[in-house]
């Protein structure tokens, strides 16, 4: 180890012209700094040795290839080093050489010399070009801060080279001292190096050394959540851990914890809305304390099933292939274009909008029209889940809502039962026989599904028992009724009624031919070459054996022939079955339904009216007799008040205009009448039976009978005046 008053050497004046060149990898030395060097190559060995041997003055200049390379590469040299003081040099027993050198000040190669193993440079030296006044002042005072920042940031670095930093008046200094200290890539520093206007060089170190700050401090951040985060799970490791060592010494079994644990996975796995996952985590933190055999705890456990294992966010893709979904539609049902146009329509506008609010519809029409399975079609069109719910004889509002937890056997209502047998928040949700939905003290259930069926409420749907907001405005809503009256106005208006009128004669027998007896061969094991039916046999079925709007009756006796051809077939009798109007008998006994209509105004007494039911339209018989007695109105038929009003009015007129009509003035005097309306026990009476019976007759005032189209000016005429006839004889 050498040492001969170094502090004399540092001054630049010592430097020789032509100095010995020492490379440097990955490392830069600034004037006035300190670095210690390992040297290993036999020529920089040397080169040392000669140096120790004189003034110990040596150039560095940083080579720009990363790996070794040999001393005599010249162009990989930078062309401005610093030169550099040894301070200390020791060797090591691998002839390794550990210097310790100091820089002294910038210069620049102007050429490389031979003649030695080393490579040496004749140099011109470099001064810095001084700046005074306050931008520089400001720029160090800017720089200084910065740096005590990083000094604060980085645990590696000593306190106290931040004053050191605060004591150094000289700007160049300054900016070299702290490019040496942060942590910037060499290249940067070369470049700090080569540049002499001190203001550029300070501004170049402000810089770097802000981008270092920043990334510094936002390391520091991620660092103290990521602490944080840890810090909380070990504690909460930590106390779960004693929790358990605390239950083992009460001897209490640790089922309920892992039952606590898997719910608490399942809450993790599930991605649950925020007001669900708060809710979850209470329910979980509460049954966490309970005991697993307390009647509490299956309340708990029964909850966090149902908010586990609902699809919040599960939904099934919607095929928006409108020929195919056509083809569905047309493949389960003949006709019901309206609604079917109405779901392409949807289908279409979905396609250009995916996000659009789905309709609210409602199948209206008298029984088996194919309303619920059209609901099942419209799901399977569209690829969505189908949901049924049957709303018929419902009464209470919990059925739809669900109880308050509070409840015991409390359970969610029938909408977020449905969901969850969905498997999916956007199914095909059918709310069937709304129409019939009743209301009494425990509440009215059409209120509720107010909301559910509100596109603008419904996307955050309270259940009582989940108690937080599901959404359901993914889901479609389909509602079936018979009749439209009974369903609230509010509820009516939110939806867009479809009508599914009855069938004709001609659309039965497509139907029949088309689905209906392909179907029944099929459940009834017969084969398409087994059994045929001809043209004539299905009207005689349809018109015999059937009085209704829809489809029922048609197929269920459809199905009573299939059975007898069946039986026929197993029992070895025939091969094959065409089924004609004269083997209809043999199935199906006698007919059923004959056209009474002939007969029965034939008599006098007898006329007709028109009615309406929810299966469809009838034919009503008014029979009128008079009799000898003394002024009474007998009217029978389970009647409603309007009828009752209705004959009684008639019977006024006709008082009033005895004489016009020709009728004995004093005719009731010695009369008793009886009006009757047969067709059994179905009670009769609505707004249509009011007395005035149809506008044509009205304005004639001369039918009185009730409910009698305009479109059937004849026979509405005609029972009347047999009615007269009846009142003139006498
Ligand atoms: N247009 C049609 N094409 C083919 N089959 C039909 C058609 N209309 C109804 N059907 C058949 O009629 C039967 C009864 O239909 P569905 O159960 O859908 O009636 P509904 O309208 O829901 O009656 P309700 O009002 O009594 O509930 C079903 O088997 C259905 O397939
Ligand atoms: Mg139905």
């Amino acid at each position: 180890m050498t040492d001969k008053n170094p502090e004399a050497a540092l001054d630049t004046d010592n430097v020789p012209e032509l100095l010995a060149i020492l490379p440097l990898f990955d490392a830069t030395l600034f004037p006035k700094m300190v670095l210690p060097l390992v040297v290993m190559q036999e020529e920089s060995v040397q080169l040392v040795d000669e140096a120790m041997a004189k003034d110990r003055i040596i150039g560095l200049l940083v080579s720009k290839k990363p790996e070794k390379v040999s001393t005599q590469s010249k162009k990989d040299l930078a062309s401005v080093g610093t030169s550099a003081l040894i301070l200390k040099m020791a060797k090591s027993a691998d002839n390794k050489t550990q210097l310790l050198v100091q820089g002294i000040g910038r210069f620049r190669v102007k050429e490389f010399v031979g003649g030695k193993p080393f490579l040496q440079g004749r140099i011109e030296k470099l001064t810095d070009v001084d700046h005074a006044g306050t931008q520089i002042e400001a720029l160090m005072s800017n720089l200084v801060g910065q740096f005590l920042r990083i000094v604060d940031l980085s645990p590696g670095l000593p306190q106290e080279i931040g004053q050191m930093a605060q004591s150094i008046s000289d700007p160049g200094t300054l900016a070299d001292m702290i490019a040496s200290t942060i942590n910037i890539a060499n290249e940067d520093k070369q470049r700090i190096l080569e540049i002499l206007d001190v203001k550029a060089r300070l501004e170049q170190v402000t810089k770097l050394i802000n981008h270092q700050v920043e990334v510094l401090e936002l390391g520091n951040k991620i660092q103290t959540q990521v602490k944080g985060d840890m810090d909380k799970r070990q504690r909460e490791y930590y106390l779960r851990q004693q929790l358990k060592a605390i239950k083992e010494e009460l001897g209490e079994t640790d089922e309920g914890t892992v039952e606590v644990d898997e719910y608490r996975e399942k809450i993790e796995e599930k991605d649950l809305p925020e007001e669900a996952r708060k809710e979850a985590d209470r329910e979980l933190n509460r049954m966490a304390k309970m005991h697993p055999s307390s009647a509490e705890y299956t309340v708990v456990s029964t909850y966090l099933d149902w908010i586990t294992s609902l699809p919040w966010h599960d939904s099934t893709e919607d095929t928006l292939d409108i020929k195919k979904a056509r083809k569905i539609l047309d493949e389960d049902h003949y006709g019901l274009e309206k609604p079917k146009r109405r779901i392409i329509e949807y289908l279409a506008v979905r396609k250009l909008k995916p996000d659009s609010k789905g309709p609210i519809l409602c199948f209206a029409g008298p029984p088996g029209t194919g309303k619920t399975s059209l609901g099942y079609s419209i799901a399977r069109a569209l690829g969505r889940e189908f949901v049924r719910i049957s709303l018929g004889g419902v009464r209470d509002e919990a059925e739809i809502r669900g109880h308050r937890r509070t409840y015991v056997g409390a359970m969610p209502g029938r909408i977020i039962q449905g969901i969850r047998r969905a498997e999916s928040n956007n199914p095909v949700f059918m709310l069937d026989e709304i129409d019939k939905v009743g209301s009494d003290f425990r509440g009215d259930p059409s209120s509720a599904l107010l909301e559910v069926l509100d596109p603008e409420q419904n996307n955050s749907f309270q259940d009582h028992y989940l108690d937080v907001p599901f959404d359901l405005s993914r889901v479609m809503f389909i509602t079936t009724a018979n009749i439209l009256d009974t369903i609230p106005p509010a509820l009516r208006d939110r939806m867009e009624v479809l009508q599914l009128l009855g069938y004709t004669m001609d659309e039965k027998l497509k139907i029949s031919q088309k689905y209906l007896i392909p179907r029944q061969r099929n459940e009834n094991g017969l084969k398409s070459s087994q059994i045929s039916f001809t043209k004539g046999a299905i009207k005689a079925v349809i018109s015999g054996y059937t009085r209704e709007a829809g489809l029922r009756n048609l197929e269920r006796e459809i199905a009573t022939i299939c059975r007898g051809v069946a039986s026929q077939v197993a029992e070895g009798k025939v091969t094959s079955f065409s089924v004609t109007i004269d083997d209809i008998y043999k199935f199906l006994g006698p007919v059923r339904f004959t056209s009474e209509t002939k007969s029965r105004i034939q008599t006098p007494g007898v006329a007709t009216g028109l009615a309406w039911t929810p299966t469809g339209g009838e034919l009503l018989f008014i029979e009128a007799t008079a009799m000898n007695g003394k002024k009474g109105l007998s009217l029978t038929g389970q009647l409603g008040d309007v009828m009752k009003e209705s004959a009684m009015a008639a019977l006024s007129f006709i008082r009033a205009n005895a004489k016009k009509l020709g009728i004995k003035e004093n005719f009731y005097d010695e009369l008793d009448i009886h009006i009757h309306v047969p067709a059994g026990a179905i009670p009769k009476d609505g707004p249509s039976a009011g007395g005035r019976c149809c506008p044509l007759a009205a304005s004639r005032k001369r039918c009185w009978l009730p409910t009698v189209p305009a479109s059937r000016k004849s026979s509405c005429r005609k029972p009347t005046r047999r009615i007269w006839r009846i009142f003139r004889k006498r």
